[in-house]
């Protein structure tokens, strides 16, 4: 287990309050795990920012009757493979697919892939979950 270390944070009551509120709704068992949660999405958002190596996933969802579409989608990710770690295709249902695309690499390059991916015409959605390789703290 690593070193805790405490300390105090003032804060108006009335912001205290709504923290709390929120952190019932999303079932925090107690603050300190709320704000290690804060503090970690805080420094994810850093490594993309300074374009650290980075992971994420992109997902996708579109029809699969659109051939051209999805020889695109194919194509890219073949120029992009170096940061492509897995790629999982469902079928939603008859017409639409949703495909998960894992990536580790610079936050920069990552960007690029999940932004030319998610052009492409056709593509009904697309988003990118920006993560961490967990690298950068415990
Ligand atoms: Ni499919």
């Amino acid at each position: 287990m690593p070193d805790l270390f405490r300390f105090g944070v003032s804060l108006e009551k009335k912001l205290l309050d709504e923290f709390d509120s929120l952190l019932r709704k999303r079932h925090y068992v107690n603050r300190s795990e709320a704000f290690r949660d804060l503090i970690r999405q805080e420094l994810v958002k850093e490594e993309w920012r300074t374009g650290t190596e980075v992971a994420g996933a992109v997902t996708l969802v579109y029809d699969h009757h659109q051939r051209e579409l999805v020889n695109k989608l194919i194509d890219i990710q073949h120029d992009f493979q170096r940061m492509i770690i897995s790629t999982q295709h469902i079928h939603l249902d008859h017409d639409n697919c949703l495909e998960l695309i894992a990536v580790k690499g610079s936050a920069a390059d990552i960007t690029k892939l999940a932004d030319t991916l998610k052009s492409i015409k056709g593509v009904k959605h697309g988003t990118l979950s920006m993560s961490s390789t967990g690298r950068g703290f415990k």
